[in-house]
């Protein structure tokens, strides 16, 4: 930093407005925290800009002053990607204010929005216009779309729609000098030299800062049919994804797996959830969601015969077929409240793996006895998204047990889960990404030719190395 702090602080209020930054502790306390309570740091200050402009400015300034700047979404990242270090040096800079709806374009099947915007009001806004936005994770009602784009969020409907990136056709982002890259097309094909817009989906912040994005929507939703099936174990969920791919192709948009151990979690940390018809035996289920544009209400009927054929071929023991859209839903909350209830439970292991969908079978019973060996004070709580071979491997603190000891086993575990994952051809960082937390993995697996590019990615676009420094890459 050339100027001292509050010189710093000084030139930029005058730049951008004094409302615009403010050191005030109470409103930075809970954005200098990551959400698992795993990082903690201490900003500069904080900066709420309220156009492209000021975000421009900002950057200029940063840049100039070699100034670290952290951007901030909904905070809800588990990698402690969004949270400052312990310098009092970084900047963080906020979106929130940033959270209009630019256009909807609905025969384009297109809205842009800013990065400031909630999920859960992109999502309202495209069904205001009869549209749909499919990206949905259990964080949407407080995580902002330019969180969800820097991390290139996965979430519960990638098997028909695809990651966040999938989701993109324009981007307008402010790179790290202030220059904007002004990339708002709504267009499906353009194949006008290389495709910037993708470096900055899953850059986390490092590459630059997003601040609008236009997005693709699809037809509104009409039918759905969604179950929750008991199956023996995860072989026969994998084959009876297979099984329900061929049968109903893409309207299959929702595959997950579910231990009998987290709905325990669900039920004991969230009795106001309710456990009415939630199965009562069985150590796998699968939550499955069959989804039509179309209006022909036959979609319940159609996953009925489907999952008769599988309790036909030893695939499912038994099912619920929700009879109302309040039961899906009642399923839905469920799940989506997994990550909550491990968090009430107490301390956690996260790891966030992907793998061909038809080696998870395989993976969990070699993956399984790591437990007894590197974490004993821990018991496995896998679940996640099946059909995107995306499992959460996350182990919980038993009762009773040390926490200290427990945390402390987290390298040890962590290394033989990622080393098996990768003997797998699999992926350490399925949906979260890499922020501070997994800086050492990504060093570790990715290839030396990775590596290199994507240092002189990272060079290129941010020569002072100011944007959100220390995450992704080492410095
Ligand atoms: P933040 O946590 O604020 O930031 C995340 C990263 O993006 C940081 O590196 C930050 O610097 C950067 N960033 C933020 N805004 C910008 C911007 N405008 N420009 C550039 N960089 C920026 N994730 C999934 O993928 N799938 C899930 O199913 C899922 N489920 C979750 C469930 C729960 C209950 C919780 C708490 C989290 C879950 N997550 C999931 C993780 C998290 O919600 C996602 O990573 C989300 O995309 C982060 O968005 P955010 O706005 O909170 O970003
Ligand atoms: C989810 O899918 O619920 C989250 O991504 C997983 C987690 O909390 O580990
Ligand atoms: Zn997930």
């Amino acid at each position: 930093m050339m100027q001292g702090t509050s010189g710093s602080l000084a030139l930029l209020r005058a730049l951008v407005g004094d409302d615009v930054i403010t050191v005030d502790a109470a409103t930075l306390a809970p954005l200098e925290t990551d959400h698992r309570q795993l990082f903690h740091g201490k900003a500069l200050a904080l900066a709420r800009p309220r156009d492209t402009a000021a975000v421009a400015k900002i950057l200029a300034f940063c840049n100039a002053q070699k100034i670290g700047v952290v951007p901030i979404g909904g905070n809800t990242s588990y990698c402690g990607g969004a949270t400052p270090d312990a310098s009092g040096t970084q900047l963080l800079l906020s979106l929130a204010r940033m959270n209009r709806i630019r256009a909807v374009d609905a025969a384009n099947l297109s809205m842009t929005a800013e990065a400031g915007c909630i999920l859960a009001n992109v999502q309202r806004e495209a069904a205001a216009a009869e549209r749909y936005f499919p990206l949905s994770l259990g964080a949407e009602g407080s995580c902002q779309l330019g969180g969800n784009l820097a991390t290139n969020a996965g979430g519960l409907n990638v098997l028909r729609y695809g990651m966040a990136r999938d989701l993109v056709l324009g981007l307008e982002v402010v790179l790290a000098d202030g220059r904007v890259l002004e990339s708002l097309s709504a267009l499906r094909k353009d194949n006008t030299g290389y495709d910037l817009k993708s470096l900055f989906i899953g850059s986390e912040g490092t590459l630059g800062v997003i601040t609008a994005a236009t997005l693709k929507l699809f037809p509104a939703q009409h039918d759905s049919a969604t179950a929750l099936a008991t199956v023996p174990d995860p072989a026969a969920a994998v084959n009876l994804l297979a099984l329900l791919r061929k049968r109903s192709g893409e309207m299959l948009s929702s595959f997950e797996l579910l231990p009998r151990v987290a709905l325990d979690l669900v039920q004991r940390h969230l009795p106001e959830l309710g456990n009415r018809g939630m199965p009562e035996t069985g150590e796998w289920q699968v939550l499955v969601e069959l989804t039509s544009s179309r209006s022909q209400n036959s979609l319940q009927d159609w996953l009925q015969e489907s999952l008769a054929t599988a309790a036909d071929k030893g695939l499912i023991v038994d099912a619920i077929v929700a009879q109302s859209g309040e039961q899906a839903s009642q399923f839905w909350r469920w799940r989506e409240s997994i990550p909550e209830a491990q968090r009430r439970d107490g301390a956690s292991l996260k790891h966030d793996i992907s793998l061909p969908v038809s080696s998870v079978p395989e993976f969990l019973s070699r993956a399984q006895p790591l437990l007894a060996t590197c974490a004993p004070e821990g018991f496995l709580v896998a679940y996640g998204h099946l059909g995107d071979g995306n499992l959460h491997f996350n182990v919980n603190q038993k009762p009773g047990t040390d926490r200290a000891a427990f945390l402390a086993r987290e390298p040890a575990l962590q290394r033989a889960v990622h080393d098996l994952v990768h003997e797998f051809a699999g992926s350490f960082s399925a949906e979260h990404g890499i922020g501070r937390l997994k800086v050492d993995e990504l060093a570790r697996y990715a290839s030396p030719v990775e590596l290199d590019l994507m240092r002189a990615v990272k060079r290129t676009l941010d020569p002072n190395g100011i944007l959100n420094p220390g995450k992704l890459l080492r410095g």
